[in-house]
Order: structure tokens, then C-alpha cells, then sequence
């Protein structure tokens, strides 16, 4: 009977586990005739471990930055200024791990 309760807790802790949406490892962002944008995802959630750091803006679902801008709701380059390039700005003043800072380091064409 212990060991059935085990065995059933052990299945429901490894069920959420599975449950956790945590997306494509690796992206491209969309962003017209700039050139699409490369993400690391993954790389990005365990250096930053706040989800709401990026997804107060959109919500957690493919393509959901794109069908924002188009219904107007986000600007365009809101993401990018307001997140992407703000925060690694600021990573880089504080003398920490960042990600890139100018144009063509994200943009590629
Ligand atoms: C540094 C920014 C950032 C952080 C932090 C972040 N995400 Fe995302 N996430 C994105 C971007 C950008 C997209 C792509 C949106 C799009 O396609 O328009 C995305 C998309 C997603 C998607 C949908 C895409 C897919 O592949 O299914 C899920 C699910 C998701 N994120 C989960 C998470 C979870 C869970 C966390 C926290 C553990 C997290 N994200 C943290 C930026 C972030
Ligand atoms: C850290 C990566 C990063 C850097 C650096 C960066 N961008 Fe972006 N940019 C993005 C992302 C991601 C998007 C798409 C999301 C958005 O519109 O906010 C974007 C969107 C844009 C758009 C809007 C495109 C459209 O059609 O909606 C323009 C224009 C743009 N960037 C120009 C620039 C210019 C010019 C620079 C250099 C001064 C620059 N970007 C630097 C990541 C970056
Ligand atoms: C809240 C802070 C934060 C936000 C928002 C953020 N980043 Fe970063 N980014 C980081 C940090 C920290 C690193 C360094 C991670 C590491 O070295 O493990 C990084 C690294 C990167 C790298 C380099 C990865 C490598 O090692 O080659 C790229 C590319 C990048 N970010 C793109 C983006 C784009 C595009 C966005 C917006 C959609 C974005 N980041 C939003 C903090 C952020």
C-alpha cells in the first residue's frame, strides 16, 4: 500500500514536470527586411529564471510577438528595445554576462 502511494506521488510529481511548457530551445524572430533575429530560448530562461522578464509583453506561444505587432498592440521593435537590447545593455554596464548590442549581431540578412 506504501509503495503504491509512492509510486503514484512519484507519477504525478513526474506528470507536472512533463506538463511545463518550456518551448523551442533554439528561435528565429521574425523582423521584416531587417533580417531575422536567432534566440536561444533555453539559454535564456536558465540565465534569467523569470519567465514574466520577457512574456509580460507576449504571451508564451509560437509567433505570438508577430501577430501582436500586426494587430497593433505591440509596436514594432517594442520587444527589442523594451527587452532584448535594454537588458543587455544594462547585463553588460554591470559588468555581467550579456548578449549582443548592435545591429548586425542580431539582425542577419
Ligand atoms: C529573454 C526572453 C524570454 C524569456 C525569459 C522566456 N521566453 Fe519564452 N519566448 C520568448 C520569445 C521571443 C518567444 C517567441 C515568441 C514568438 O514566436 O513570437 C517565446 C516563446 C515561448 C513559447 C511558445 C513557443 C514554443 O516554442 O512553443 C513558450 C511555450 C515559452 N516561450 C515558454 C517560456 C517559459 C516557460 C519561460 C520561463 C521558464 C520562458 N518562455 C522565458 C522569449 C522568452
Ligand atoms: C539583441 C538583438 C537585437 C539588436 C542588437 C537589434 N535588434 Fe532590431 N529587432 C530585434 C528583434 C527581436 C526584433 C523583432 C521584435 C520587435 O519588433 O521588437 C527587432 C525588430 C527590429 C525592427 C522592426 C522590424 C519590423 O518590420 O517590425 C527594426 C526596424 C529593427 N529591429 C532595427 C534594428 C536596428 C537599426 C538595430 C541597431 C541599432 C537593431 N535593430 C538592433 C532584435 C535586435
Ligand atoms: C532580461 C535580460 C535579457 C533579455 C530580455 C534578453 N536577453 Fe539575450 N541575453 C541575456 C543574457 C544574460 C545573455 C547571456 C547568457 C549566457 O551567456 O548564458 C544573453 C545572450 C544573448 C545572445 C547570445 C547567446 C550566445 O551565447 O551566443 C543572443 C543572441 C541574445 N541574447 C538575443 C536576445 C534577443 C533576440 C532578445 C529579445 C527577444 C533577448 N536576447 C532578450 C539577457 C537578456
Amino acid at each position: 500500500m506504501v509503495l503504491l502511494i509512492c509510486a503514484a506521488t512519484l507519477w504525478v510529481a513526474g506528470l507536472s514536470i512533463a506538463e511545463t511548457n518550456n518551448g523551442a530551445t533554439e528561435m528565429v524572430i521574425p523582423s521584416g527586411n531587417q533580417g531575422d533575429v536567432k534566440f536561444p530560448h533555453h539559454q535564456h530562461q536558465e540565465a534569467l529564471k523569470d519567465c514574466m522578464l520577457c512574456h509580460d509583453l507576449f504571451p508564451q506561444q509560437a509567433g505570438s510577438i508577430q501577430d501582436l505587432k500586426q494587430k497593433g498592440t505591440l509596436a514594432q521593435k517594442q520587444v527589442m528595445n523594451k527587452q532584448c537590447v535594454k537588458c543587455h545593455k544594462a547585463k553588460k554596464e554591470a559588468g555581467e554576462k550579456s548578449g549582443p548590442v548592435t545591429c548586425a549581431q542580431c539582425h542577419v540578412k
